[in-house]
This record gives structure tokens, C-alpha cells and sequence, in this order.
């Protein structure tokens, strides 16, 4: 039997967003860029979350010269989060880079992955959203849209 798995998002552009909390989110997030260390592969990347009490935290990739013990933005931004403000929910998250690129910057599979678990463990969904540059803006509702047929604790029980 053959089976899909369809992906939901939306696409619009920055100009549109009527909802203030995500373009004061955008905005933060953007200017955070500024905070990366990416003196290797010269590719600035921030993110930023609200919490449920209103708070904006953000985060920004840190790379090493030792490649591999480089941390990605998401990555560093959830791990900070989880365990500074670990009651409360996550209810969406804004990655940019800064870098003219046409379309936005998708979370590598790393942090798809960390993503998916904050996401399960919280029970609450976070909306992904992703920014670039020109103004293209992409939202999935779900972090798990990013990552169907995930890997998690389930398996393990
Ligand atoms: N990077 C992120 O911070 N987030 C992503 O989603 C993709 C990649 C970082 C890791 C590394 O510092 C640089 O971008 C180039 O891969």
C-alpha cells in the first residue's frame, strides 16, 4: 500500500504580519545575528523563542576550531532555555541568518531533532518560523511537521 506524508506551511512576507508579538520576535532575532560566533564558515545564524510568560529569549550559533564541537543557534538557544526557564512553555521559535539568501533557513537535522523532543516533552506545540532576508517568511504549526516519522522517547519505553 502505497502512503504519503504531507507537510503543512504557510508562506508570506514580512510586510504582512499583523501579529505584533511575532514581528517584535523577527526583529529581536534579526538584530541577535550580530551576537554570533562564526569566524569559520562566516554564516551568522540566530534564534529566538517566546515563552508563554511573554519572554524573549534568543541564541546565536558558536563555532569552534575544532568543527564538529561547533553548537548550532537552535541548539544552543534550547538547550539555554530548557534549563533556565524549564516550567515554561515554549510557543514559538524564529530562525534567521544573515546572509542574502532567497528563501529562509530550514533547522539542520540535529536541531530538528531537539526540536521535536523540547516539543513532545512540553506537550505543547511550538510554531517554527523561519525568516530571510528579502522578507520571506515561512510558518509550520508543529515543530514535528519539520520532522515526520521522527525518532523518540516512545520507542524507548
Ligand atoms: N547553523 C545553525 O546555527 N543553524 C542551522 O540550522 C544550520 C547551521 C550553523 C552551524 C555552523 O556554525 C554554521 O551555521 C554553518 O553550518
Amino acid at each position: 500500500m502505497q502512503k504519503k506524508i504531507i507537510i503543512d506551511y504557510e508562506e508570506f512576507n514580512y510586510d504582512d504580519i499583523t501579529d505584533a508579538e511575532l514581528k517584535e520576535l523577527i526583529d529581536s532575532t534579526i538584530k541577535f545575528a550580530d551576537n554570533a560566533y562564526a569566524p569559520y564558515s562566516k554564516f551568522h545564524v540566530s534564534a529566538g523563542l517566546r515563552l508563554d510568560s511573554g519572554k524573549i529569549v534568543k541564541g546565536a550559533n558558536m563555532e569552534n576550531a575544532s568543527y564538529p564541537v561547533s553548537i548550532c543557534a537552535e541548539r544552543n538557544l534550547l538547550s539555554h532555555t530548557v534549563s533556565n526557564y524549564p516550567n515554561q512553555l515554549i510557543t514559538m521559535i524564529v530562525v534567521y541568518v544573515d546572509k542574502d539568501l532567497k528563501v529562509p533557513v530550514p533547522p539542520c537535522g540535529l536541531c530538528r531533532q531537539t526540536l521535536v523532543e523540547v516539543e513532545i516533552r512540553q506537550k505543547y506545540p511550538i510554531q517554527l518560523i523561519m525568516y530571510a532576508k528579502n522578507g520571506t517568511v515561512i510558518r509550520l504549526n508543529s515543530c514535528q511537521t519539520l520532522l515526520p516519522w521522527a525518532f523518540d522517547g516512545s520507542f524507548l519505553d
